[in-house]
Protein backbone atom coordinates (compact mmCIF):
# COMPACT_ATOMS: atom_id res chain seq x y z
CA UNK A 1 0.00 0.00 0.00
CA UNK A 2 1.42 3.76 -1.21
CA UNK A 3 1.86 5.78 2.17
CA UNK A 4 -1.22 7.01 4.06
CA UNK A 5 -1.30 10.40 5.07
CA UNK A 6 -2.85 10.71 9.01
CA UNK A 7 -6.35 12.17 7.35
CA UNK A 8 -6.18 8.80 4.81
CA UNK A 9 -5.20 6.28 7.32
CA UNK A 10 -8.61 7.99 9.49
CA UNK A 11 -10.53 7.04 6.30
CA UNK A 12 -8.95 3.83 6.17
CA UNK A 13 -9.82 2.63 8.90
CA UNK A 14 -13.87 4.06 8.77
CA UNK A 15 -14.03 2.82 5.17
CA UNK A 16 -13.44 -0.60 6.66
CA UNK A 17 -15.64 -0.45 9.16
CA UNK A 18 -18.24 0.68 6.96
CA UNK A 19 -18.15 -3.51 5.60
CA UNK A 20 -19.01 -4.69 8.92
CA UNK A 21 -22.73 -2.45 8.46
CA UNK A 22 -25.78 -4.44 6.99
CA UNK A 23 -29.31 -3.50 6.35
CA UNK A 24 -31.60 -3.20 9.40
CA UNK A 25 -28.39 -2.33 11.48
CA UNK A 26 -28.84 -0.05 14.60
CA UNK A 27 -25.58 1.71 14.69
CA UNK A 28 -23.74 4.46 17.23
CA UNK A 29 -22.29 6.48 15.75
CA UNK A 30 -19.11 8.18 17.25
CA UNK A 31 -17.08 11.64 17.82
CA UNK A 32 -13.94 12.83 16.79
CA UNK A 33 -12.09 13.33 13.40
CA UNK A 34 -12.11 9.71 13.04
CA UNK A 35 -15.24 9.08 13.28
CA UNK A 36 -16.49 11.56 11.06
CA UNK A 37 -15.26 9.43 7.90
CA UNK A 38 -17.33 6.89 9.03
CA UNK A 39 -20.16 9.19 9.60
CA UNK A 40 -19.41 10.54 6.13
CA UNK A 41 -18.82 6.99 4.56
CA UNK A 42 -21.70 6.11 5.95
CA UNK A 43 -24.15 9.09 4.62
CA UNK A 44 -23.57 7.95 1.15
CA UNK A 45 -24.06 4.53 1.37
CA UNK A 46 -27.67 5.86 3.33
CA UNK A 47 -28.16 7.82 0.03
CA UNK A 48 -27.52 4.84 -2.55
CA UNK A 49 -30.44 2.50 -0.33
CA UNK A 50 -28.57 1.51 3.20
CA UNK A 51 -31.31 1.12 5.58
CA UNK A 52 -29.96 1.91 8.78
CA UNK A 53 -30.81 3.60 12.18
CA UNK A 54 -28.66 5.31 14.17
CA UNK A 55 -27.83 6.88 17.39
CA UNK A 56 -24.91 9.72 17.65
CA UNK A 57 -22.74 10.27 20.39
CA UNK A 58 -22.34 13.74 20.23
CA UNK A 59 -24.15 17.10 19.31
CA UNK A 60 -21.56 17.46 16.19
CA UNK A 61 -22.42 14.21 15.45
CA UNK A 62 -26.14 14.36 15.05
CA UNK A 63 -25.54 17.79 13.23
CA UNK A 64 -23.60 15.69 10.51
CA UNK A 65 -26.04 12.61 10.00
CA UNK A 66 -28.82 15.07 9.87
CA UNK A 67 -26.68 16.97 7.26
CA UNK A 68 -26.18 13.43 5.93
CA UNK A 69 -30.10 12.57 5.84
CA UNK A 70 -29.22 9.62 7.91
CA UNK A 71 -31.97 8.13 10.39
CA UNK A 72 -31.72 8.71 13.57
CA UNK A 73 -32.93 7.81 16.92
CA UNK A 74 -32.43 7.63 20.54
CA UNK A 75 -31.42 4.87 23.42
CA UNK A 76 -34.71 5.83 24.56
CA UNK A 77 -37.08 4.61 21.30
CA UNK A 78 -33.85 2.16 20.39
CA UNK A 79 -32.24 0.85 23.98
CA UNK A 80 -30.12 -2.01 21.96
CA UNK A 81 -27.76 -1.36 19.19
CA UNK A 82 -25.84 -3.81 17.18
CA UNK A 83 -22.83 -1.86 16.72
CA UNK A 84 -20.74 1.22 17.74
CA UNK A 85 -18.28 2.73 15.37
CA UNK A 86 -15.66 4.99 17.21
CA UNK A 87 -12.13 6.42 17.17
CA UNK A 88 -10.32 6.45 20.36
CA UNK A 89 -6.88 8.55 21.70
CA UNK A 90 -5.15 5.74 22.71
CA UNK A 91 -5.58 1.41 22.98
CA UNK A 92 -4.42 -0.81 23.85
CA UNK A 93 -3.30 -4.98 22.90
CA UNK A 94 -6.15 -5.82 25.35
CA UNK A 95 -8.83 -3.50 23.32
CA UNK A 96 -8.48 -0.98 26.67
CA UNK A 97 -8.92 2.80 25.65
CA UNK A 98 -8.60 6.19 26.61
CA UNK A 99 -11.77 8.23 25.10
CA UNK A 100 -12.55 12.19 25.28
CA UNK A 101 -9.89 13.83 23.60
CA UNK A 102 -13.26 15.67 22.08
CA UNK A 103 -14.98 15.82 25.49
CA UNK A 104 -18.06 13.04 24.23
CA UNK A 105 -16.79 10.21 26.27
CA UNK A 106 -20.17 10.24 28.09
CA UNK A 107 -22.36 9.68 25.66
CA UNK A 108 -19.71 7.69 23.85
CA UNK A 109 -19.54 5.53 26.48
CA UNK A 110 -23.43 5.24 27.21
CA UNK A 111 -24.11 4.10 23.47
CA UNK A 112 -20.92 1.63 23.73
CA UNK A 113 -22.28 -0.09 26.41
CA UNK A 114 -26.04 -0.21 24.90
CA UNK A 115 -24.26 -1.95 21.48
CA UNK A 116 -23.51 -5.63 21.13
CA UNK A 117 -20.66 -4.33 19.79
CA UNK A 118 -18.11 -1.38 19.63
CA UNK A 119 -15.51 -1.09 17.39
CA UNK A 120 -12.48 1.20 17.81
CA UNK A 121 -11.59 3.14 14.05
CA UNK A 122 -7.64 4.46 14.31
CA UNK A 123 -4.58 5.60 13.10
CA UNK A 124 -1.61 3.19 14.11
CA UNK A 125 -0.44 6.42 16.23
CA UNK A 126 -3.39 5.37 18.86
CA UNK A 127 -2.08 1.45 19.03
CA UNK A 128 0.50 2.06 22.13
CA UNK A 129 2.21 -0.87 24.40
CA UNK A 130 0.85 1.03 27.60
CA UNK A 131 -1.79 3.46 28.13
CA UNK A 132 -1.86 6.64 29.46
CA UNK A 133 0.43 9.35 27.38
CA UNK A 134 -2.73 10.75 25.97
CA UNK A 135 -4.18 12.78 29.22
CA UNK A 136 -7.05 10.98 30.36
CA UNK A 137 -10.15 12.96 30.38
CA UNK A 138 -12.90 12.50 33.41
CA UNK A 139 -16.08 14.42 33.44
CA UNK A 140 -17.24 16.03 36.43
CA UNK A 141 -19.98 18.17 37.41
CA UNK A 142 -19.61 21.47 38.03
CA UNK A 143 -20.80 21.68 41.89
CA UNK A 144 -17.76 20.85 43.83
CA UNK A 145 -15.30 20.96 41.16
CA UNK A 146 -12.17 21.72 43.30
CA UNK A 147 -13.14 18.91 45.77
CA UNK A 148 -13.93 16.39 43.39
CA UNK A 149 -10.46 17.72 41.70
CA UNK A 150 -8.85 16.52 44.69
CA UNK A 151 -10.43 13.46 45.23
CA UNK A 152 -9.64 12.12 41.55
CA UNK A 153 -5.49 13.12 42.52
CA UNK A 154 -6.06 11.24 45.59
CA UNK A 155 -7.53 8.27 43.86
CA UNK A 156 -4.94 8.27 41.05
CA UNK A 157 -2.61 7.97 43.33
CA UNK A 158 -3.91 4.82 45.46
CA UNK A 159 -3.54 3.09 42.08
CA UNK A 160 -0.14 4.66 41.08
CA UNK A 161 -0.86 7.41 38.97
CA UNK A 162 0.32 11.16 39.62
CA UNK A 163 0.34 13.88 37.80
CA UNK A 164 -1.09 17.21 36.75
CA UNK A 165 -5.25 17.04 36.95
CA UNK A 166 -6.54 20.04 35.32
CA UNK A 167 -9.33 21.92 34.23
CA UNK A 168 -9.95 21.52 30.43
CA UNK A 169 -10.90 25.06 28.30
CA UNK A 170 -12.14 26.51 25.66
CA UNK A 171 -9.77 28.66 23.28
CA UNK A 172 -11.83 31.39 24.67
CA UNK A 173 -9.94 30.72 28.16
CA UNK A 174 -13.78 29.37 29.47
CA UNK A 175 -14.24 26.11 31.11
CA UNK A 176 -15.23 23.53 28.34
CA UNK A 177 -18.09 22.76 28.74
CA UNK A 178 -19.53 18.98 27.57
CA UNK A 179 -22.96 18.42 25.62
CA UNK A 180 -24.16 17.11 28.84
CA UNK A 181 -22.88 20.72 30.64
CA UNK A 182 -20.36 19.36 32.80
CA UNK A 183 -16.75 20.33 32.80
CA UNK A 184 -13.63 18.19 32.06
CA UNK A 185 -10.39 17.29 34.29
CA UNK A 186 -7.58 16.45 31.60
CA UNK A 187 -5.39 13.88 33.91
CA UNK A 188 -1.62 13.77 33.03
CA UNK A 189 -0.32 10.89 34.27
CA UNK A 190 1.95 9.48 32.11
CA UNK A 191 2.13 5.64 31.93
CA UNK A 192 -0.75 4.06 33.87
CA UNK A 193 0.68 1.08 35.58
CA UNK A 194 -3.26 -0.56 36.44
CA UNK A 195 -5.59 0.91 33.99
CA UNK A 196 -8.22 -1.15 35.70
CA UNK A 197 -7.70 0.13 39.08
CA UNK A 198 -7.74 3.39 38.10
CA UNK A 199 -11.17 3.11 36.30
CA UNK A 200 -12.72 1.62 39.35
CA UNK A 201 -11.17 4.11 41.73
CA UNK A 202 -12.56 6.77 39.42
CA UNK A 203 -16.20 5.64 38.84
CA UNK A 204 -17.11 5.59 42.62
CA UNK A 205 -15.75 9.32 43.39
CA UNK A 206 -18.59 11.78 43.80
CA UNK A 207 -18.74 14.60 41.47
CA UNK A 208 -17.86 12.50 38.50
CA UNK A 209 -19.53 11.76 35.82
CA UNK A 210 -17.79 9.46 33.76
CA UNK A 211 -14.10 8.85 32.76
CA UNK A 212 -12.27 8.20 29.06
CA UNK A 213 -10.79 4.58 30.35
CA UNK A 214 -13.09 1.96 27.95
CA UNK A 215 -12.39 -1.25 29.50
CA UNK A 216 -14.53 -4.45 28.62
CA UNK A 217 -15.97 -2.40 25.26
CA UNK A 218 -14.18 -2.35 22.08
CA UNK A 219 -14.23 -5.87 20.44
CA UNK A 220 -12.56 -4.94 17.74
CA UNK A 221 -9.78 -2.21 16.27
CA UNK A 222 -9.45 -1.31 13.41
CA UNK A 223 -5.96 -0.07 12.35
CA UNK A 224 -4.87 2.31 9.28
CA UNK A 225 -1.05 3.11 8.90
CA UNK A 226 1.79 3.27 6.66
CA UNK A 227 1.20 -0.91 6.17
CA UNK A 228 -2.42 -1.13 5.06
CA UNK A 229 -5.25 -1.51 7.01
CA UNK A 230 -5.31 -4.24 10.47
CA UNK A 231 -8.04 -5.58 12.46
CA UNK A 232 -7.65 -6.61 16.10
CA UNK A 233 -10.24 -8.11 17.42
CA UNK A 234 -13.16 -9.82 16.02
CA UNK A 235 -16.95 -9.04 15.64
CA UNK A 236 -20.21 -10.63 14.99
CA UNK A 237 -22.11 -9.15 12.26
CA UNK A 238 -25.65 -10.89 10.86
C1 LIG B 1 -14.25 12.19 21.47
O1 LIG B 1 -14.64 12.56 22.74
C2 LIG B 1 -13.17 11.18 21.56
O2 LIG B 1 -13.39 10.12 22.40
C3 LIG B 1 -12.71 10.72 20.20
O3 LIG B 1 -13.31 9.52 19.83
C4 LIG B 1 -11.28 10.50 20.29
O4 LIG B 1 -10.76 11.69 20.85
C5 LIG B 1 -10.64 10.24 18.92
O5 LIG B 1 -10.73 11.37 18.14
P1 LIG B 1 -9.97 11.48 16.76
O6 LIG B 1 -10.56 10.46 15.87
O7 LIG B 1 -10.26 12.89 16.31
O8 LIG B 1 -8.53 11.26 17.05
Amino acid sequence: MTKLNLDDAKRAAAAEALTLARPGMRLGLGTGSTARHFVDLLGARVASGLDVLCVPTSEDTRAQAERLKIPLTTLDETPELDLTVDGADEFDARLRLIKGGGGALLREKIVAAASRAMVVIADAGKKVETLGAFPLPVEVVRFGLEATRRHVVAAARASGCEGDVALRRAASGAPFVTDNGNYILDCRFGALPRPDDLAQALSVLPGVVEHGLFIGLARMAIVAGPDGVARFGAVETR
